[in-house]
């Protein structure tokens, strides 16, 4: 059985990848949507035909819901076609202010449960299916009052170029995206909204058309994808010019 799995599904950028992977690498069967919300998950299911969808309603920092995943693995056995990491948190203020729970549920979904997932599923992958981790134009510079986010996304850029060139001789494709902000409730549940003047001007890209190029140049086994030429000249200069400079831009 061919399968496309998929975490943050219920919401945003997740969501719009769950509405295009069905034609992934010349079609998958049926599409494993993972996020907490099970609601969510089954509006998604009523919308996207023809595709088998399965709900795993399960909370990504619960240590519970990788064994959940692990036993279904073993169960179904499927040919993972295709992994998206959506799933993500990332929470506006002062590293000494902000709340420490959220500062711990950042690390939680963006690094640790994102390494264990991947870690579980690569397993069934075979050559021609991809891996899509969803990072940030934050992974770039470091970004004061965003510092905890911005070191997690970091994680995750390093994590896909590692992986690229473990799972490339085996024919499996890995792509790090880097979305600059785009208008999805991650910008309220990070309290970022109205708290941010960089944020309220800076470019917005859209989901849908993020997700879509994602998963077509992932097809072509490419490494990056950062949408907006803005964003694209940042990244270049990210490498070039010192941190301690960038900072300067970078603060949220
Ligand atoms: N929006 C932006 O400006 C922006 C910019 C750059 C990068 N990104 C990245 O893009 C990705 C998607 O974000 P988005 O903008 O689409 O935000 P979103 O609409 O808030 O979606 C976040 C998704 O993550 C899931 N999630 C959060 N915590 C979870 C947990 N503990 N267990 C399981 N699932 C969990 C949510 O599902 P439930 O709530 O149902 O669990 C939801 O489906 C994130 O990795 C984010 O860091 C976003």
């Amino acid at each position: 059985m061919k399968i496309g799995v998929i975490t943050g599904a219920s919401s945003g950028l997740g969501a719009e990848f769950a509405r295009r992977a069905k034609t992934f690498a010349g079609g998958l069967e049926e599409l494993w949507l993972i996020a907490r919300r099970g609601d969510r998950l089954r509006a998604m299911e009523t919308e996207i035909q023809g595709c088998r969808v399965r709900c795993l309603s399960l909370d990504l920092a619960d240590p519970a819901s990788f064994s959940e995943y692990r036993l279904l693995l073993e169960a179904e056995r499927p040919d993972v076609r295709l992994l998206v990491g959506c799933a993500g948190l990332g929470f506006l203020g002062d590293f000494e202010r902000i709340n420490l729970a959220d500062d711990m549920a950042m690390c939680d979904v963006n690094v640790r449960a994102l390494t264990l997932l991947t870690a579980q599923t690569i397993p069934y992958m075979s050559s021609g299916s991809g891996i899509i981790l969803i990072s940030s134009i934050a992974s770039f510079v470091p970004t004061p009052r965003m510092t905890v986010y911005a070191s997690t996304k970091a994680y995750v850029s390093s994590l896909a170029k590692g992986l690229r060139a473990e799972l490339s001789p085996r024919g499996i494709h890995v792509l790090a995206v880097n979305p600059c902000p785009m208008d999805t409730p991650f910008l309220k549940i990070g309290n970022i909204l109205g708290n941010s003047r960089a944020f309220a001007r800076l470019p917005r890209c859209q989901p849908a058309k993020v997700a879509e190029v994602s998963l077509r140049r992932c097809e072509k086994g490419r490494g990056q994808y950062t949408p907006l030429l803005l964003f694209k000249v940042y990244r270049v200069l990210a490498k070039l010019l010192p941190h301690t400079l960038l900072m300067r831009i970078s603060r949220v």
